[in-house]
C-alpha cells in the first residue's frame, strides 16, 4: 500500500493540477490531496471553499482524498501515513524552488518527493494567471474545470 500526498495552494484547482492527480490516482493506492492553510496569503477561495471544489472535481476517482494542513508538510505526512509527496513541475522554472523544498522536506523528514511533468498543453497554465484572464474578461473555460470556472466568474463578477 503506497500512499501520496499531493500538497499545494490550489487557490483555485485548475486542469494541470487534476491531470496530476488523476495520474497519481493510477500510480498510487491512496492519493491524499492537501490544502495549505496559509494565512498570510490573500487567497481568492477560503480553504474550505477549496475543499469542496476539490472533493467536487476528484469525486469519479475513489482512491483520491482531500485533506488541509497548517504547519509543517512533513508533520502532517507522518500523521497521514504518506509514503511520498508528489509535485507537479510545468516548466524549468518551477524546478528550483521545487527542488529546494524537496531536499528541505528530506532533511526533515527523510520523506521522498518526486516530480510528475504536467500535460503540455497545460505547461503555461497556472492558478495566478487563471484568476487574472477572467478578472479581465478571458475565457477560463478550457483552463478550469466546469464548477471551478463558475466559482470564479461568479466572484469576479460580484467584487
Ligand atoms: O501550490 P503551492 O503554493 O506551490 O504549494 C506550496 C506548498 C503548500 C506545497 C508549500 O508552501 C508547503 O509545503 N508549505 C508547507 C510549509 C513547509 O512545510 N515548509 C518547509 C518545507 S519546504
Amino acid at each position: 500500500m503506497v500512499a501520496a500526498l499531493v500538497p499545494g495552494s490550489f487557490d483555485p484547482p485548475t486542469n494541470g493540477h487534476l491531470d496530476v492527480i488523476e495520474r497519481c490516482g493510477n500510480l498510487f493506492d491512496r492519493v491524499l490531496v492537501a490544502v495549505v492553510r496559509n494565512p498570510t496569503k490573500a487567497p481568492m477561495f477560503s480553504t474550505d471553499e477549496r475543499i469542496e471544489m476539490l472533493e467536487a472535481c476528484t469525486a469519479a476517482w475513489d482512491n483520491v482524498d482531500i485533506g488541509s494542513f497548517s504547519g509543517l508538510l512533513v508533520d502532517y505526512a507522518d500523521r497521514e501515513d504518506i509514503d511520498v509527496i508528489v509535485k507537479g513541475l510545468r516548466a524549468i522554472t518551477d524546478f528550483d524552488y521545487e527542488f529546494q523544498m524537496s531536499q528541505m522536506n528530506r532533511h526533515l523528514s527523510g520523506i521522498v518527493t518526486l516530480f510528475v511533468a504536467t500535460k503540455a498543453e497545460y505547461g503555461y497554465l497556472s492558478s495566478s494567471l487563471v484568476k487574472q484572464v477572467a478578472g479581465l474578461g478571458g475565457a477560463i473555460d478550457k483552463l478550469v474545470p466546469p464548477i471551478v470556472a463558475a466559482a470564479i466568474e461568479e466572484r469576479v463578477n460580484h467584487d
